[in-house]
This record gives C-alpha cells, structure tokens and sequence, in this order.
C-alpha cells in the first residue's frame, strides 16, 4: 500500500488529523489495533473549548455537537462546604465551554470518515514503525495473521500514552518529563439528571469529587480514590454515599442517584516528551503527553496539536516547505505546557493527598483568594476555557 501520510491510532487525534487532511486532498491511512466498537465505547472526558469546537466545525464533524453539545457559562469551585461560582463569559471576553462526551466526537468523526470513504484499518496487529529517519519511512503490520506493508512520506503516532510510535524513537533522542499522583479517579456515568448546570470541582476533606454531565438527562461524577483501590470494591451505593458525603449541603439534598452505566479507576499522571518530530515521524495527542483530567485538557491538547499538525502538513504537501514540521513541534509543545501547568495546579489546589495541615491550609487561602478576587477569578476563567493558538 502507499499513502502520503500513515496515521497510527483512531482516537480523536488520529480521526481529526486524517479527516482534515482528506478535506485538503492529502491521502492517508489510519491503522488502529483495537476493533471499531472498542474504540467507539471508551467513556472519556467531555468537556470542549472553543478552539476544538472551531476544529471540528473545519473537519466539518460538528453537526450534531451543534445540536446537542451544552454550553457552559461558568465553572465552579466548591471548598470549606460551599460552592463559588466562576462565570466564564464575563471574565474572558465572551468565551464559554461545551459539554460533549469525547466518545461523541469519536463516533461524529468516525461517521464522516465512513461515509466520504476514508481508510481506517481496525484489529492492525504489531504494527512496526521502519527507516522515519530516511525519506523513505514505511510500516508493517499484520491483519488476520497476514503481514502487510504501507510506505508513505509521513508517519504520525496519534497511538495515545501506551502505542508503539513513542516507543520506537531511540531513548537518547527523546526527552521525557513525567509526574504521577499518589490517588486515582473512580468515576461513575448514570442516567440521572446532573446535580448542577455546569461542573463543580470539590475540595473536601474526604478528598476531591466531580460533577459533570453527558447530556440534561446523564451525569458524570468522579471521587477521588486510593492507588490501588479496585473498581469492584466499589457497589453503586457505596459510590453514591461517599459521593454525596464530600458535596456541599445543596447539591447533596439535591442529587439524583440511579444504577450505573459504566464504573472505572483511572490513575492521575503528568507526562511530556519532547521534540514532536523525529525525522519522517510526528507525535500527537496522548502519544506525545498526558495531563490529569482536572481541567478536563487532554481531548482539547490533542486538538491543538492537530490544529498545528494539519496547517504545517499543508505546508509541507503544498509548498515542500519541510521546516514547517520542525514549527509544529515548538508551536504545539508551547501549548501543550501551558495545559501541563493548569492541569497539575488544579489537581493539587484540588486533591487532599499529602495528610499536611500546613498545605492544606495553603490551598483554602489560594482558593478564597481565587473565588474572592477578580483576577484570581479571570486566571482560573482564561485557562479553563483554553489559552488562544
Ligand atoms: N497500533 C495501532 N493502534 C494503537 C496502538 C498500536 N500499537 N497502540 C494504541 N493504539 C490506538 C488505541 O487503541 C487508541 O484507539 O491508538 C488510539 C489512541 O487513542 P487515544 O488514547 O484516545 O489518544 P488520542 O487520540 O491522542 O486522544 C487524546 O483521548 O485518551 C484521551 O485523555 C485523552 O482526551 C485525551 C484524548
Ligand atoms: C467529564 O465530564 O468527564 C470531566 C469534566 C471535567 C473534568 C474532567 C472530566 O475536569
């Protein structure tokens, strides 16, 4: 097989990627190692900025976020029992949030994909990436046991934290900054009606919790849990108790609670390697960095990545000009700490972990400063809706 570019990874950054590039007439293949129904039933985040939102208007996959996606005028921060409201429009100039699962924009981007006839090979086994530091780069992989060979001018590893593109750049090119949290995420999706209009994010002494919602009639809540919980552990009554124990006094009288959906332990990690490109291969989305969900960045990181992605393919297709791939990683990783930041502040200003007073303490005044003071307010407001490309 040849392609201009091979894409390794159907999740949201692989489809966006390939679905620009089929808008702008440059051919591509996605090959992604689970089948079509796993991919399309990961419950993930779902909470847009405006940037992926203008994305997915240019791959022109929008049209049922436009419909149903849920605007979002403020976030909330819930300390000391009581819930502070942040209004996003009023301190940032007009910009909002969007509620849309990112299993939706998965299936949206899957859709028109499908239907304009793009290429997406499911159940790719051992895919092996060859010769990205020549001009001639190629990938192997087998289907139903039988190898194949797709040679192209561009690879990209949009294959998430756990795919082989990462892995297979040689250890002295790459740098990796890492944290991980000592807590994980237990979330819970139910069809209730949610709590509250928009997100709340809770600091209690029992630990943090979330509140977000899939549509008016679904709800997404999450505690934070110990490392090495297990999901079983866990009855959907023991989730809803604990749940309702660290939520302020409204919202607890107010929760609906009804039989889950889906259950799952997810651990918190910070991750970035750096540079983005190695020759003929390009890193996106969760192959290249993983934010905790605080602040609900990681579907949105993937997108700027794309954004940055496509306009420098565009340039390297259209005009040959190979420096603009070299712009991609410095644009894309300048975004991408940014997040990193936000992400690791709003986790800690968030989570109890560390058992000490004094810090805890900290993060009760860093938290009435935020709710009290106008530019606490506007920082909180201007990150959480996501900085401008
Ligand atoms: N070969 C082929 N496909 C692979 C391989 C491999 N060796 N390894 C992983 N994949 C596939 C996975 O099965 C998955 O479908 O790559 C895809 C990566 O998708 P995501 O993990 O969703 O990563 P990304 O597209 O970068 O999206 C980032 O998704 O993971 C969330 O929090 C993250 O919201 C962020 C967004
Ligand atoms: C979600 O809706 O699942 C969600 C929302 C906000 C976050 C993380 C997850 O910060």
């Amino acid at each position: 097989m040849l392609t201009q570019v091979a894409i390794i990874g159907a999740g949201p950054a692989g489809l966006m990627l390939g679905r620009l590039l089929d808008i702008a007439g440059i051919d591509n293949i996605i090959l992604e190692r689970q089948t079509k129904a796993y991919v399309l039933n990961r419950i993930r985040a779902g909470i847009l900025e405006q940037t992926t939102v203008d994305l997915l208007r240019r791959a022109k996959a929008a049209h049922r976020l436009d419909k149903q996606g849920i605007v979002h005028n403020a976030v909330n921060l819930a300390y000391s029992h009581q819930c502070h409201s942040i209004e996003l429009p009023e301190l940032t100039g007009g910009k909002s949030v969007i509620a849309y699962g990112q299993t939706e924009v998965t299936q949206d981007l899957c859709d028109v994909r499908e239907r304009d006839g793009g290429t997406t090979i499911y159940e790719a086994k051992d895919v092996s990436l060859h010769n990205f530091d020549s001009e001639k780069p190629y990938l192997e992989y087998k289907k139903n046991g039988v190898g194949h060979k797709v040679k192209c001018e561009l690879i990209v590893g949009c294959d998430g934290y756990h795919g082989v593109s990462r892995a297979s750049i040689p250890p002295e090119a790459i740098s990796i900054y890492e944290k991980a949290y000592p807590f994980g995420w237990l979330g819970l999706l139910s069809e209730t009606p949610p709590v509250s209009d928009e997100v709340v994010y809770v600091n209690h002494e029992r630990g943090f919790a979330l509140c977000s919602m899939r549509s008016r009639t679904r709800s997404r809540y999450y505690i934070q849990c110990a490392l090495n919980d297990r999901v079983e552990r866990w009855s959907d009554d023991a989730f809803w108790d604990e749940f309702r124990r660290r939520l302020p006094a409204d919202l607890a009288q107010s929760l609906k609670t009804g039989p889950s959906l889906e259950k799952s332990i997810a651990p918190l990690r910070s991750f970035v390697a750096e540079p983005l490109r190695f020759g003929r291969l390009l890193l996106a989305g969760d192959a290249a960095h993983i934010v905790p969900p605080t602040g609900a960045k990681g579907l949105n990181l993937a997108a700027s990545d794309i954004h940055y992605l496509s306009n420098a393919m565009l340039s390297y297709f259209k005009d040959g000009d190979d420096s603009a791939l070299d712009e991609y990683s410095r644009l894309a990783l300048a975004r991408v700490w940014k997040s990193e930041r936000f992400a690791w502040w709003m986790t800690n200003l968030t989570h109890r972990f560390d058992g000490d007073p004094f810090e805890q303490r900290m993060k009760e005044a860093e938290l009435t400063y935020l709710s009290t003071s106008q530019t606490g307010r506007k920082m909180l407001a201007e990150n959480y809706v996501g900085l401008p490309l």
